[in-house]
């Protein structure tokens, strides 16, 4: 039987849906499918047409990592690559990226012209090229350091590999430890800090620091100063410089309201529907009785939001804007993109839910343009894109 796993790891690789299999080997989506699950025998030639796709996605590859750009940087958990637009604005040459969710990564490709590689706890760091910068917006999850002892005294995995393995946080590690970049920037919510009591971000900074060996300064951001937004986001940049310690950039209050960010005509299907209205009044109501905090969160023009969520094409309650004579609307996506930070050339190509949850995951982009631009003056970094420049011009 032909050997069907290299295809798996390939279409991840290269982010390839079922249907790019499709048309690259001209048989059907079912057939494609089947041969991969081993219900029906490949053809003969199925083994040289891996080996073609393969030899021609490292060319295209190739191809489009070139040699643009004053430094390689490359983009994990990207969403749809709010932090790539910062680090290119810094003059960066994106090398890598990976994103498993096939709305955010269609937005990305429709964007960036690339197709994002899929679940990263697959590839392998050797499969990801060298870089300068790693950046990462990793999903922040618990982990588990029972049992720790008994697997040292077993002689097996220790230090970060056995306190993050299974963690998505595991996969950041195990790759900066393989390619060792000049520095990353890792972006989380603010409660990393306090998650599972501490207990998340001591092993993440104890590994970082400890047993990866690199410097790091961490700050908590609200992208307010920038965008009409209450978004407080910690950022962590590692340096592997010790010499020199990374200082954010002060940033400065923009004078901002959601009238900066409002269209003045949306379409009738923004405003809530009597029935959506009266139930979270209702809902509001019910908690404000029993004392507690939760109400939407009911906007004039002049005023700032709260922070946009994934889960707002729900109800949109975090964030509604009032209207004279009619019921309030949610946002419509191209607001939250601007809410976020993003240019109206940014192109929304997925449905105004999928583009919700795709916003309220992303980052405010000026304030990560404002921290790729210090980065990128750090010694550390200046050096590689001085020789870059050089090259440049002979
Ligand atoms: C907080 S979002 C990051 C958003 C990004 N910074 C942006 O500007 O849009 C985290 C992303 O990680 C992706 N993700 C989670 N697990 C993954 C995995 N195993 N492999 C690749 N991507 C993953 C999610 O789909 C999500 O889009």
């Amino acid at each position: 039987m032909i050997e069907t796993s290299n295809l798996e790891e390939i279409q991840n690789l290269y982010g390839l849906t079922d249907e790019d299999l499709s048309n690259y080997f001209g048989i059907s989506k079912l057939k494609v499918n089947k041969i991969m699950k081993g219900e029906t025998e490949a053809p003969e030639w199925f083994h040289y047409a891996i080996k073609g796709l393969e030899n021609e996605l490292i060319d295209q590859k190739e191809q489009s990592i070139s040699e643009k750009g004053n430094f390689r940087f490359i983009d994990l958990f990207a969403g749809i690559g709010g932090i790539r637009i910062a680090f290119e604005k810094a003059g960066g040459n994106c090398v890598f990226t990976s994103e498993w969710d096939k709305y955010p990564a269609k937005v990305y490709e429709d964007n960036f012209g690339e197709k994002p590689a899929g679940d990263i706890t697959k590839i392998k760091e050797t499969d990801i090229p060298a870089h300068d910068i790693l950046v990462a917006g990793f999903p922040c999850q618990p982990f588990s350091i029972a049992g720790v002892s008994k697997k040292n005294s077993m002689g097996r995995a220790h230090g970060f590999e056995c306190n993050t393995q299974g963690t998505l946080f595991f996969d950041v590690a195990r790759i900066i430890k393989h390619h060792r970049p000049k520095m990353f920037l890792l972006e989380n919510v603010k409660n990393l800090r306090s998650h599972d009591k501490g207990n998340t971000y001591r092993v993440i900074k104890d590994t970082l620091m400890n047993e990866l060996g690199y410097t790091i300064t961490d700050k908590v951001i609200d992208g307010g100063l920038l965008v009409p937004q209450h978004r407080e986001r910690i950022y962590i940049v590692g340096t592997l410089d010790s010499a020199e310690k990374f200082e954010f950039p002060e940033i400065k209050q923009k004078e901002m309201t959601l009238n900066d960010i409002l269209d003045k005509k949306v379409d009738s299907k923004y405003t809530l529907s009597d029935r959506l209205w009266a139930s979270l009044q209702r809902h509001a109501a019910k908690h404000k009785a029993k004392g507690n905090g939760f109400g939407f969160g009911l906007n004039k023009r002049t005023g700032r939001a709260r922070t946009l969520s994934a889960r707002y094409y729900k109800d949109g309650s975090e964030i509604l804007i009032e209207q004279r004579g009619k019921n309030p609307r949610r946002l419509t996506p191209r607001e939250c993109a601007r809410l976020m930070g993003f240019r109206d050339n940014f192109k929304i190509t997925v449905s105004d839910t999928r583009a919700y949850k795709c916003f309220g995951n992303s980052v405010v982009v000026p304030v990560v343009e404002k921290i790729a631009k210090k980065m990128v003056k750090s010694t550390i970094i200046k050096e590689i894109k001085d020789q870059q420049v050089k090259v440049n011009l002979q």
